[in-house]
């Protein structure tokens, strides 16, 4: 086969306040950044979509893309979709944004009053959104992060509601750790398809999770090769 165009977003996403103050989250995106240099080595194409931190790819030859809200990202993900096989959507992508008019891009709120209310809106899905205008061959792969005592049956109602090929699911307590203890589960099979056992660090984890997207990839062409086979038969 050859070799697959890979779009990864990573980072948190900052909505803005005002024009000094965010909502933000803890994601260093260095585990999106991993993926996107084991990808180049392997001589994948890659182009990263990098969100507000200060990290950048060591590999050379990989297309960055910055991004800083949720709405930017959804602009980025829109020009870049359709021109990858894979998208592998590593991005922390805030949950609420303030609803339009609360924000102020270009001002400062003052600190006049004693208490203050911002009002919140739930963003789009931006994966799920990928998902329904996905092209066909192309794979989608997000990860969820849930509490161990329900991270499976969790992670398999996200691969589901978001309609998505692979989803790896990590337990909330090793966040910010140095290591991954991930649990891979594939739409159409009842078990996770693979787990890393223990945990593992970044880099030793993106070159798992690419391996693994390389033997569904390889499963789906067998698939397709012996749909076709069987309709000229
Ligand atoms: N995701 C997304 N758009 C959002 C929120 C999340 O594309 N607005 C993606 C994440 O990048 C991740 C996957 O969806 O790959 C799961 O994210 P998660 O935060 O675990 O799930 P949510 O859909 O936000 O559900 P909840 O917060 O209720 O657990």
């Amino acid at each position: 086969m050859r070799q697959p165009r890979l779009l990864i977003p990573a980072g948190p996403t900052h909505e803005p306040i005002d024009a000094v103050r965010f909502l933000g989250n803890r994601s260093s995106g260095r585990l999106g950044v991993a993926l996107a240099d084991e990808a180049a080595r392997r001589g994948w194409s890659v182009t990263l979509l990098l969100g507000p931190t200060p990290l950048r790819p060591s590999e050379n030859g990989i297309e960055l893309v910055k991004y800083r809200s949720c709405a930017d990202l959804e602009a980025r993900l829109g020009e870049q979709l359709h021109q990858h096989e894979i998208l592998v959507m590593a991005a922390a992508v805030s949950d609420y944004r303030p609803v339009a008019g609360q924000a102020d891009p270009f001002g400062k709120r003052r600190r006049d009053a004693d208490r203050m209310t911002i009002e919140f809106e739930r963003t789009p899905d931006l994966l799920a959104g990928c998902s329904a205008r996905r092209k066909p061959g192309q794979m989608l792969v997000g990860f969820a992060l849930e509490p161990r005592s329900r991270m499976l049956e969790s992670a398999r109602e996200k691969l589901e509601r978001k309609g998505i090929d692979l989803i790896v699911a990590n337990p909330l307590e090793t966040m910010e750790s140095e290591t991954i203890d991930a649990t891979l589960l594939a739409t159409g099979e009842d078990e996770p398809i693979a787990t890393t056992g223990c945990g593992i660090d970044k880099p030793a984890f993106a070159a798992w999770l690419l391996d693994r997207i390389e033997e569904a990839r390889e499963a789906n062409a067998r698939k397709g090769g012996a749909r076709r086979d069987a309709a000229t038969a």
